[in-house]
């Protein structure tokens, strides 16, 4: 642990890993950057299922200065908790995805119990003075569980994903339940400043709250802090995977592949978030309305499957592999494929070499929270031959790479004008662009997330009391 520092307990559904295995979600890279430099335990689910009532003991694994402690699931927590109210409800809900929402009682239930369950184990291992930060939409009840279960110490908590508006968030029958919950946090932190927004304005509206000066909201006797803390990569180590041999294998392998065509790449789980529909269209109207492309470029979209016993999930791969069929076969010649796609996973380094090789890198979300992604591709540029990001208005990272190209990923033409422009961007302007995006890459880093966070947490009581307000 950091020298001076509390002991950082961070809990999350997904634990790890610390090394650079690679491992699609930005949620475990974001915290993984910020806990190897700090120390701590990380607690959460292991990954396995074990039977009820014969749930094997925390393990416990120690890599550097942090303690990963996981415990099991039952079939019934898994089915309930993971693939049903955190991923049928919340997800598509939080994601302004209410036609994918779905409800019901018995999910709801196992969500509760199983926030529970994992509060209960986790407050033996806690002492008094521990900085408690709770991650994600997996554990909203976690915090006033363990109120419940007797912690009085300072408890966080982050969502890595959007919060929607409250129009939409009510749709939810335990919406109140949820956010009534999380005011027994001291300090709520979102991705951007639309999120926060949105839930203070549920707090109001829906709970009778009151915003008051520094980004707090009381509501009844309780005051909580309710701010923006876009999280970030580690841009100097990616910076240096970039530049790696195993990184360098990699670009040459993808420049060979491409040869002199020019590389668009698009990295990101196959979640209908993503827009990855939207972006095979885009991609297909370039080709269409600029055939100079023809022949000329090469579209790969990495996708690692997520989630894939879903039915929304398992619809859209579907989806996109017909789409891929159909462009391919509308305009492949015997030398050339325009879009391939890949479900496997890379390390971290192989992928800094894959995005190092691509001229112009799609990040096209729907809805998203920050999109790691992004950020990832403009730290891993060459600074004397960058290439560009196109972004999409609808994601977080979008009010800090304001040197991106904007699109509005819901529409073809942009999409296919925001292409045809990148790809024939002159050198100067590239350059000009990716140095303001590197600078905020290298500004906005997951230690800056981190550290902003937690001293906010640590002054809590201080806000609350309106001491420390602006
Ligand atoms: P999300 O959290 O919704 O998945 P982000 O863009 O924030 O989206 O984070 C995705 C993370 O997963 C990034 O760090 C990215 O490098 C990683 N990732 C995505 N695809 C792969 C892959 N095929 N292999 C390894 N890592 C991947
Ligand atoms: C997003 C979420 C994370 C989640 C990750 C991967 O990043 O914010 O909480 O871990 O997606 O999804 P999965 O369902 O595989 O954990």
């Amino acid at each position: 642990m950091a020298e001076g520092h509390r002991r950082l307990v961070a809990v999350s559904n997904r634990v790890g890993p610390l090394n650079d295995e690679g491992k699609a979600g930005g949620l475990a890279v974001g915290l993984s950057d910020a806990l190897k430099r700090r120390g701590g335990l990380w607690f959460g689910w292991s990954g396995n299922t074990s039977s009820k009532g014969t749930f094997s003991e925390a393990a416990t694994e120690i890599e550097g200065d942090v303690a990963l402690t996981t415990i099991d699931m039952s079939e019934e927590e898994l089915s309930g908790f993971y693939y049903g109210y955190a991923n049928r409800s919340l997800w598509p809900l939080l994601h302004y995805r209410l036609d994918l929402a779905e409800f019901d009682r018995q999910s709801d239930r196992i969500y509760r119990s199983v926030n529970q369950r994992f509060a209960a184990r986790l407050s033996q291992m806690l002492e008094d003075d521990d900085l408690v930060w709770i991650h994600d939409y997996h554990f909203f009840y976690m915090g006033s569980e363990l109120r419940q279960c007797g912690f009085r110490g300072k408890i966080g908590f982050f969502l890595h994903i959007p919060f929607c508006p409250p129009e939409i968030f009510t749709a939810l029958p335990a919406s109140h339940d949820i956010v009534r919950a999380m005011l027994a946090y001291d300090v709520i932190g979102f991705q951007t400043d639309t999120d926060r927004r949105n839930f203070a304005n549920f707090c109001v509206r829906e709970l009778g709250g009151e915003k008051l000066p520094g980004h707090r909201i009381r509501v009844g006797d309780r005051v909580v802090v309710a701010d923006t803390f876009p999280i970030g990569i580690d841009a100097p180590g990616y910076a240096r995977f970039a530049v790696s041999p195993e990184a360098g294998e990699h670009e040459e392998m993808v420049r060979g592949m491409v040869g002199d065509r020019l590389q668009i790449i698009g990295v990101d789980r196959m979640d209908y978030s993503k827009g990855l529909v939207e972006r095979f269209r885009g991609f297909e109207r370039l080709l269409e309305e600029y055939p100079e492309n023809r022949g000329n470029v090469q579209f790969l979209q990495v996708a690692p499957l997520s989630r894939s016993e879903l039915d929304a999930y398992v619809e859209l791969r579907r989806e996109l592999e017909e789409l891929a069929g159909h462009i391919n076969g509308r305009f492949a010649t015997l030398e050339w494929t325009p879009l391939q796609i890949m479900t496997r996973g890379f390390t971290r380094r192989a992928l800094a070499g894959i995005y190092r090789a691509a001229r112009v890198c799609l990040v096209t979300p729907l809805r998203d929270g920050m999109n790691l992604v992004a950020k990832e591709y403009v730290a891993a540029q060459d600074p004397d031959d960058p290439g560009v990001l196109i972004l999409s208005r609808f994601a977080g990272a979008r009010s800090e790479l304001t040197e991106a190209l904007v699109v509005n990923p819901y529409s073809t033409d942009d999409v296919a004008r925001a292409l045809q422009r990148a790809l024939t961007m002159p050198l100067e302007e590239r350059k000009r662009r990716w140095e303001q995006m590197r600078e905020a890459v290298f500004h906005g880093t997951a230690a800056h997330w981190c550290d902003s966070f937690l001293d906010r947490l640590e002054n809590a009581d201080n806000e609350a009391d309106g001491s420390a307000a602006e």
